[in-house]
């Protein structure tokens, strides 16, 4: 999807940042004016590579995946509703300005002696398919806000599950924001503005860099490979599927969030060196798929068969050719009433454990619109009997209620708070 969604107004009514030079008080949200003065609409190959930042539904969620995210959760430090409203102001003219490709605000105005209003380092990259997704944790609808009222139905924080070994400082958060882009300087130049506008107001809670996907939302993309080698994405819910979208993506229940969904997150830790010294047949047995073309068990292990029918009822010997504790057996829709999830999963490598291996993993995000009755049972049986469970560790958890998407002249702030 490309856009002509050029920048809209939607001036912060506080001048918090002004001091930095960014708030409605520099005169940095900007209007008409100063976006003419940039037209980074394009990427170096010349094409258009923005994605429209308003529109019935957020970007970011059925958007064509991105190979890079930076997904950031914050605890609001303030007490002061107004300011927590004016803060969602700045970041949604913020959000919409990198978007297409802008700085993250107006800089005509700069001098020598100002402190930059945008950061920098994305400023010849372009666009880069940007997304930037916002969502709300269960924590944010206590007593602090007035917000009580106005939690929606399913935003109550994920039980632990079974064999989870969490994190606490990895978990939860007040505010999500989830930026994905086609380069990763894109994706993290979107959240350190956002996190440098928000100073005083939230503080970084947890952060996570996926450096490729490993999932697909359109069937025009291939499916990719997570880091056991495996095709991961085949049986996603893809966005031309839309009656799929609307029956398990988007949120159906009364208010403002309606249209908008849940993105629930974990962080995955795959233990490679125990996997790298598996066979290729019990590598295979644990997602009941072949790994060289992602065809199901029971099947041809050809490119074309990638998305055949897995055959659950085939018998070979006296076993199922399917295994009842394969990661496809439990998570299939078949086997879970029918319930289906949109997954936007990240790999991800940082760096060395204690114990002189690889920290690798994959940073899994699903979407639902009514996780209590898709994300969170299927998550319960894979955590009790997955096979896969012996490889990976789950270090965290958190969910977050993403609004819809924003109608012209609203902002994230008048949108939740009225
Ligand atoms: C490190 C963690 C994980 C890895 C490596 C992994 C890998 C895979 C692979 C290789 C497939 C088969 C190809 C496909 O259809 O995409 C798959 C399918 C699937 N996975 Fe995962 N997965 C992980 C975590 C999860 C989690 C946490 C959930 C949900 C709570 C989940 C839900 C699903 C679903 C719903 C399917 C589609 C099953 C079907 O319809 O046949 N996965 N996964």
């Amino acid at each position: 999807m490309t856009s002509e969604n050029k920048n809209k107004s939607g001036v912060s009514r506080r001048g918090f940042l002004a001091g930095m030079g960014i708030g409605a008080g520099a005169g940095v949200l900007a209007g008409g004016g100063g976006v003419a003065a940039y037209s980074a609409e394009t990427d170096s190959t010349g094409e258009d590579s923005s994605i429209s930042f308003r529109d019935a539904h957020q970007a970011g969620i059925v958007t064509a995946q991105q190979e890079h995210l930076h997904i950031v959760a914050m605890d609001v430090l303030t007490e002061d509703r107004d300011e927590l409203i004016d803060m969602l102001a700045t970041w949604t003219t913020m959000a919409e300005r990198m978007t297409q490709g802008l700085p993250a605000a107006d800089e005509s105005g700069e001098s020598d002696y100002a402190v930059p209003t945008d950061s920098g380092e994305a400023q010849d990259l372009g666009a880069k398919n940007l997304t930037v997704t916002v969502g709300y944790g269960p924590s944010l609808f206590d007593d602090r806000f007035g917000l009580k009222n106005s939690k929606p139905a399913q935003l109550n924080p994920l039980p632990t599950f079974p064999s989870d070994q969490l994190k606490d400082e990895l978990c939860d958060g007040d505010i999500v924001i989830q930026a994905c882009a086609d380069d990763p300087q894109v994706a993290v130049h979107a959240v350190r503005n956002l996190v440098r506008a928000g100073s005083g107001v939230v503080e970084v809670r947890w952060s996570q860099l996926g450096y490729g996907r490993a999932s697909s939302t359109t069937t025009e993309q291939a499916t990719p490979r997570n880091l056991f080698g495996f095709k991961d994405g085949t049986r996603n819910i893809h966005s031309s599927e839309t009656e799929a979208v609307d029956d398990f993506v988007w949120s159906d229940e009364a208010g403002w969030m309606n249209g908008g969904s849940y993105l629930c997150a974990r962080r995955i830790r795959m233990l490679l060196e125990l996997w790298d010294r598996q066979n290729l047949g019990e590598q295979q047995a644990t997602f009941a798929r072949f790994r060289k073309s992602g065809a199901p068990l029971g099947t041809e292990d050809t490119d074309d068969q990638e998305f055949a029918e897995v055959p659950f009822d085939l018998i070979y010997g006296r076993e199922p050719v399917i295994p009842e504790d394969s990661h496809v057996f439990l998570s299939h829709p078949e086997n879970n009433g029918g319930a289906r999830i949109l997954r936007r999963a990240y790999n991800f490598i940082e760096g060395s454990d204690t114990f002189g291996h690889l920290s690798a993993g994959l940073f899994f995000i699903a979407f639902a619109g009514k996780p209590e009755e898709t994300f969170i049972p299927i998550q319960m049986k894979l955590s009790r009997n997955d096979r896969m469970n012996e490889y990976v560790r789950y270090e965290s958890k958190a969910i977050f209620a993403c609004p819809p998407g924003l109608k012209e002249g609203q902002d994230w702030g008048t949108q939740l708070f009225g």
